[in-house]
């Protein structure tokens, strides 16, 4: 969580730093801040809320000639959204900026306190600040008091820190939490993704856990954790910002549920043969041993996981489970090495997943990601990835990430079927047809979003939503909850249809919305007894179905398809826009809904 960014050189530092936090804005936005250091002289500037509210702060500044600079946009863990909160954070002559979270923070405080230093926010971040200053007072020489600093610092971090003890450098240390030192001729940046500096940038070097060192205008110094030298790795960057502006919808969420059909095209590209699946990226040795599949993930790639659990089984009949990353992490799981341990993650950084990636790796297992960020922390760590091409995802609901991790899962069951011969090389085959159709089934017509549209507004109150389905409409009726709560604050729950009349039908009355996922070519009749016994009790009935449903309040009509995984991606675009349109008409920011943020680099 929170996005940082660094700037040296003489071009608009100010501007410089402002468009990279947009860039960065979905990683947080309760509040942003700036400091610059031109000579002797630190300018600084913070305010709470969106990043509009900084740039209008700063919009009579203008900062000339060469000067470094530190920003950061922010997800709130320790103290409110305030301005006091917000970073840059000050001690007597230096700033901070930090994304993670430092753990021993309140030790460190209480005995920087005793020394006399005055603390004016409540966050974890302002210990470093007064560290690194207490230690410059004993020590003289900023480098040695910065390593001193990072050797006293618990937890995750990825720190940018300036001081006028040394003003023409910024210090930087990375430690579980993303940053990345960017090369565009004799200007240097820091970032938390590769993002903002695309098109200022030619080179990029990707900071690994433990690395710290510092920037100036004319040196690049890179130390592992003992603080030896080692050389940098500098790698192209890609040039095109095009994929990540709005393309003319109203929100990036919106764009990407269009964006679907071509992404999925993307992800398919390449790896379907005539009767098998080819993973180049994958060796054949990675399932050698292998009797059982977890797959461990948050959110919404949790849901894609548990949908996979399905297909894993029922294709390439092997033991599946499914974990939510942040239960697994302290259950002291079971780790046997006849398991391949599969994370899941769009952004490739969430903490939770991440952590229990290095825990399986610890156990000794064999570990693949299923990504959508190349040179991610995950995709570091794991023994092997698979990309799922997505495309940068913005709007912080995820749609087109949860789309093409679905994809790459069913490839993977026919992959895994094939070498486990639990298929025919016709059976395959037939899927890979299947397969081919993905992108057509999730073409936005225009009569189906002007219906979405209309009947969101008979969504707007009530005591709460049902999503329900069964088999891999299950995870489908989850990830509907969670898209519609997430954007638009209404309660909602994931539940499998057969599970209702075990306890949630006690809720049923007129308020209580069900939004019914029912499927033509998977249990459709035991769904509809369900459906029924919901409708019997009055609940408001929204059904999602190729065939009419009498029982039905509202009917959103599919087409008709030959197999239920069409039908599930069919479905996937109906509860997207659904959501969509029910938060536009609640008035929210869609992209950026309230208290969330897109990368939750944080546990
Ligand atoms: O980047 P990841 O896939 O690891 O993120 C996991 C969740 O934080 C994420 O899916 C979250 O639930 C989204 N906001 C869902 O729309």
């Amino acid at each position: 969580m929170c996005g940082i960014v660094g700037y040296i050189g003489k071009n608009k530092i100010k501007e410089v730093l402002l468009e990279g936090l947009g860039e960065l804005e979905y990683r947080g936005y309760d509040s942003a801040g700036i400091a610059i250091l031109q000579e002797d002289n630190f300018s600084i500037f913070k305010a709470v809320g969106k990043l509009e509210n900084l740039r209008n702060k700063t919009k009579d500044f203008h900062p000339e000639g060469f000067s470094i600079g530190i920003g950061h946009t922010r997800w709130a863990t320790h103290g409110k959204p305030t301005e006091l909160n917000a970073h840059p954070h000050v001690g007597e002559n230096s700033y901070v900026v930090h994304n993670g979270i430092i753990e021993n923070y309140q030790e460190l405080k209480q005995r920087l306190q005793a020394e006399g230093f005055n603390f004016l926010s409540q966050t974890d971040t302002e210990v470093i600040v007064h560290l690194f200053e207490s230690h410059l007072k004993a020590l003289k020489e900023p480098l040695k008091a910065f390593r001193a600093t990072l050797d006293e610092l618990e937890g995750a971090y990825a720190v940018l820190l300036i001081t006028k003890s040394a003003p023409d450098t910024i210090f930087f240390a990375k430690h579980g939490s993303p940053m990345l030192i960017g090369i565009g001729g004799d200007e240097k940046h820091f970032a938390s993704s590769d993002t903002p500096l695309i098109g200022l940038c030619t080179d990029v070097i990707y900071l690994h856990d433990g690395e710290n060192g510092y920037l100036s205008a004319d040196a690049v110094e890179l130390f592992n954790e003992s603080y030896e030298k080692i050389d940098p790795v500098l790698k192209p960057l890609p040039s095109s910002k095009l994929s990540a502006q709005k393309d003319g919808f109203r929100f990036f969420m919106e764009k990407e549920i269009y964006e679907q059909s071509q992404v999925i095209t993307d992800t398919l590209m390449g790896r379907l043969g005539e009767a098998e699946i080819n993973f180049e990226e994958l060796d054949s040795e990675l399932f050698v041993g292998i009797n059982e599949i977890k797959l461990c993930a948050c959110g919404t790639s949790y849901h894609s996981a548990l949908a996979a659990s399905y297909l894993f089984e029922r294709y390439s009949k092997i033991r599946c489970s499914v974990e939510i990353a942040s239960e697994f992490r302290y259950k002291q799981p079971l780790m046997t090495q006849d398991t391949l341990f599969v994370v899941i993650s769009q952004s490739g950084e969430t903490a939770d997943t991440l952590e229990t990636l290095k825990m399986a790796k610890k156990a000794g297992l064999k570990s693949l990601v299923i990504c959508n960020v190349d040179n991610s922390s995950m995709v570091r760590e794991a023994d092997a990835s698979i990309l799922t091409r997505a495309g940068i995802e913005k709007g912080v609901a995820s749609t087109k990430a949860f789309a093409t991790q679905m994809v790459v899962f069913w490839m993977l069951s026919l992959y895994l079927a094939k070498q486990r011969a639990s298929m025919t090389s016709v059976e395959i085959a037939e899927h890979i047809s299947l397969l081919r159709e993905v992108p057509s089934t999730v073409v936005v017509k225009d009569e189906l979003h002007e219906k979405l549209r209309r009947l969101s507004k008979r969504y707007l109150h009530g005591h709460g939503f049902f999503f329900i389905g069964r088999d891999v409409f299950y995870p489908l009726a989850l990830e509907g909850a969670l898209k519609l709560k997430e954007i638009s604050y209404l309660h909602a729950e994931g539940y499998p249809s057969g599970e209702m009349k075990h306890g949630p039908i006690a809720l049923a009355d007129p308020e209580l919305f069900t939004i019914a996922l029912m499927p033509t070519n998977l249990l459709y009749e035991k769904t509809k007894s369900n459906v029924e016994e919901l409708s019997a009790r009055d609940s408001t009935i929204c059904a999602i179905s190729a065939r009419e449903f009498d029982k039905a309040d509202d009917f959103i009509q599919i087409q008709e398809r030959s197999h239920y995984m069409h039908e599930f991606f069919e479905m996937m675009v109906v509860l997207q826009i659904l959501s969509l349109e029910i938060s536009v008409r609640l008035g929210n920011d869609v992209d950026m809904p309230r208290n969330l943020a897109k990368s939750v680099t944080v546990e």
